[in-house]
Order: C-alpha cells, then sequence, then structure tokens
C-alpha cells in the first residue's frame, strides 16, 4: 500500500515553527526546532532560577537521557555514557584500547565523518595503524572489507550513513565479519538515529556512538557512547574525569576507579541544558514513531529522485541509503544559497547539495526544492 505522505506532517508539522517561515529539509545538518525542546531549555532555566543548584535533579535527568537513549537503540541503561558530543565517547573507547598485543589495525570506511578518522589516526602515536577501505563510486561492497579486515584487526569503526552521499552501510554483513576474524565494531549512527529503527543487538556491534542533533530533535552539547555490557570491564579509558567514577561524590583525589558501567566513557560535569533539550528531542520523536517517519522519508525521497532525474540531474546517492539524498551540482554552495534565497534550507558537502527530509516534512516541500531545482537548472552538474 502506498505511504499517505501527509499522515505524518499532519500530527507533528505545527509544532516546528519555522515551517511559518522556511521549507526546512535540512535535519542531516540539525533537527528543526519544536515546541516542546524550545520549552525543555526555558524549564531549564526556570529550574535553575527558583532552585539554585539542584544537582541531585540535574543528575537524575541526565539518567532520564541515558535511559532514553538506551531503549531507542535497544540496550540497557547502564550499557550507556552520557558525552557533550559524539566524539568524546569514541575518544574514550580509543583511550581504553591498546595496540601492542598482535591487534594493532583499525580499519575505517572513507564514508566515515572527519572526526573518526582524527581520531583513529591521532592513535598512531599509541601504535596504532589505521587501514581506509575505499569507496567503489557511491559505495563501499562488502568485499572491500573482506579485504581489509585480518587477524591483525583489533576494531573496525564504521558509520551506517555517509554523511557526503547518503550512502547506506551493510553494518549487519560488516560486523559479522569483523567479529569472524575476531575484531570488534564500532558503529556511528548519527546519520542513522531517528531516521530509522536502530537496534544495537539485532546488529550486533559490540559500540555505538551518536548524538541528538539531527533526526533526533534535540542540540548541539549532547551526545552517548554505547559499550556492549560484557566488554565493559575490559576497557579501561584513560580520557576521564569525575563522572567516570564509581562513586561520583567520593571527591577521591588519589585513586581512578572506573565506574563498573558504560558510565566509565564519560568525563566531567553533565551538560545539563542540552539534557533537557535532549530527553524532550528523543522523547517527540518516539511520540511521533521512527518506523513510521522512515517509510514517510522514504516516499518523500522516492518523490525527489524521480523529479531530479525528470529534470536530468544526478542523484549520487545510492539505492541504499539513509533519508539524506545528495545531488550533484557544478557550485554545491552557490546552489545552496539559491535555495536559501527561496526560503529553502538544505547544506551542501563535497560538491553534492544535501535535502535531508524528516516526520515534518511534505511532499509540497519536496515540490517546492524540485521547482527551485528547475530555475537553478545551471547549478546542477
Ligand atoms: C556521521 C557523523 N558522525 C559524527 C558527527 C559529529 O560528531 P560530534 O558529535 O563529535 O561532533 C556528525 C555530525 O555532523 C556526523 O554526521
Amino acid at each position: 500500500m502506498a505511504v499517505d505522505v501527509s499522515a505524518l506532517p499532519a500530527r507533528c508539522r505545527h509544532r516546528f515553527p519555522i515551517f511559518e517561515h522556511r521549507v526546512y529539509i535540512n535535519s542531516c545538518s540539525q533537527g528543526a526546532l519544536s515546541d516542546a525542546v524550545r520549552a525543555s531549555y526555558e524549564q531549564y532555566l526556570a529550574d535553575w532560577d527558583e532552585h539554585g543548584a539542584p544537582w541531585e535533579y540535574w543528575v537524575e535527568r541526565s539518567e532520564a537521557a541515558r535511559a532514553t537513549f538506551a531503549r531507542l537503540i535497544g540496550a540497557d541503561a547502564d550499557e550507556v555514557a552520557v558525552t557533550t558530543a559524539e566524539s568524546p565517547g569514541v575518544s574514550a573507547l580509543a583511550s581504553a584500547l591498546r595496540f601492542d598485543d598482535g591487534r594493532s589495525k583499525v580499519v575505517i570506511s572513507d564514508f566515515e565523518f572527519p572526526t573518526i578518522g582524527q581520531i583513529w589516526h591521532a592513535q598512531e602515536s599509541r601504535g596504532c595503524e589505521v587501514v581506509h577501505v575505499p569507496a567503489s563510486g557511491a559505495e563501499i561492497p562488502v568485499e572491500a572489507f573482506e579485504a581489509a579486515i585480518d587477524d591483525e584487526t583489533k576494531l573496525v569503526s564504521i558509520t551506517a550513513v555517509c554523511y557526503r552521499n547518503g550512502a547506506r552501510l551493510d553494518v549487519e554483513a560488516i560486523t559479522e565479519l569483523a567479529h569472524s576474524r575476531g575484531a570488534l565494531v564500532l558503529l556511528d549512527a548519527y546519520q542513522a538515529l531517528g531516521s530509522y529503527p536502530i537496534d544495537v543487538r539485532g546488529l550486533d556491534v559490540d559500540f555505538l556512538g551518536a548524538g541528538v542533533l539531527k533526526y533526533l530533535l534535540g542540540s548541539a552539547g549532547l551526545g552517548f557512547f554505547y559499550c556492549r555490557r560484557e566488554l565493559v570491564p575490559t576497557l579501561w579509558p584513560t580520557q576521564t574525569g569525575w563522572f567516570a567514577d564509581r562513586d561520583i561524590f567520593a571527591m577521591d583525589l588519589g585513586d581512578y576507579s572506573p565506574s563498573e558501567t558504560a558510565r566509565r566513557f564519560e568525563s566531567g560535569t553533565p551538560p545539563i541544558p542540552s539534557i533537557y533539550a535532549g530527553i524532550a528531542g528523543m522523547e517527540l520523536m518516539e511520540e511521533i514513531g521512527i518506523a513510521e517517519t522512515r517509510e514517510h522519508v522514504d516516499a518523500l525521497n522516492d518523490q525527489l529522485v524521480e523529479a531530479v532525474g525528470e529534470l536530468r540531474g544526478r542523484v549520487v546517492t545510492p539505492a541504499k541509503r539513509g533519508a539524506l539524498i545528495c545531488i550533484a551540482s557544478t557550485d554545491a554552495p552557490a546552489l545552496v544559497a539559491a535555495l536559501a534565497r527561496d526560503g529553502i534550507v538544505t547544506s551542501s558537502r563535497d560538491g553534492n547539495l544535501r535535502v535531508s527530509g524528516h516526520a515534518y516534512n511534505t511532499s509540497d516541500d519536496v515540490e517546492a526544492v524540485v521547482a527551485a531545482l528547475a530555475r537553478n537548472r545551471e547549478l546542477l552538474a
């Protein structure tokens, strides 16, 4: 049965005031601001004003954020660290790995976000060898990982969806392959979470990092890191801080005793304002429905891909994709600027226009993008 693309926006679009004056179709960069997230920031200020320093409550909010994120990825709360972005969780993991035990390689794909490459290359000074798996055109087949993962591989670090072209990697197959060769798997789920269901047990990944400011509708300043329960006690992060300690309020200056849970991947004071917003965003996405959002955005993207074809433009995103559609341009920043003059918010990367719909976008939004592309036909490659 065809998806009714008016059903989801009819339920939720009114909660995002930006649509009163813009066509916002850029959730791969940042989710639109909802009434719920705005209210959560106001609540943070009200609580601060009313109580002064309600740290017990604020630590409880941090636990609520942990539990909400855990629910979203099918993990338990004690397998999740609350961080300030994705990078600190991945860096804490890197700091806990040793590379002098015969497994010195970290295999990454050329689809990774820069922070992933930078964190693993930073470990070269500690004996790590980083192996890049190259793309073949717009995709990276599992066979390319076959050639790169061997019995010296410690970790395979892959993204679920490429931020540059929207391609989706075959996470299950790559994970199975990595495990069969004794390597661990870290999934960067930032471009996926909130746009389609992710389940760490089903995928069988060992670690997962993400933040909340894109399809999870939160804002900057909050990220999460998942570590499979059995692995937590085997990892001893040296990038750390007092919120990673077994007893945060022991205030023990003379010892390092990391938490028995994944909290050992945390560091300092949690980002309380972003936690208020992150909970509001994640709960709103749960209310809207992530599986429904996937179907909805797939239908909008079919409409977009077909229309770009009719304009004789070139969609570079392969059929196996996330929510993001990338369109080749002769001058992507100029195309983003041209669309912005028509009140349409998109973004660009790597010579491509990025268009990323979400639950709140309508078929009319896609039509507006297509009409603007037609008016700027000379900027399509
Ligand atoms: C795939 C991917 N990973 C990671 C990040 C950002 O990581 P961090 O939260 O450390 O800034 C982004 C942000 O754009 C991303 O698209």
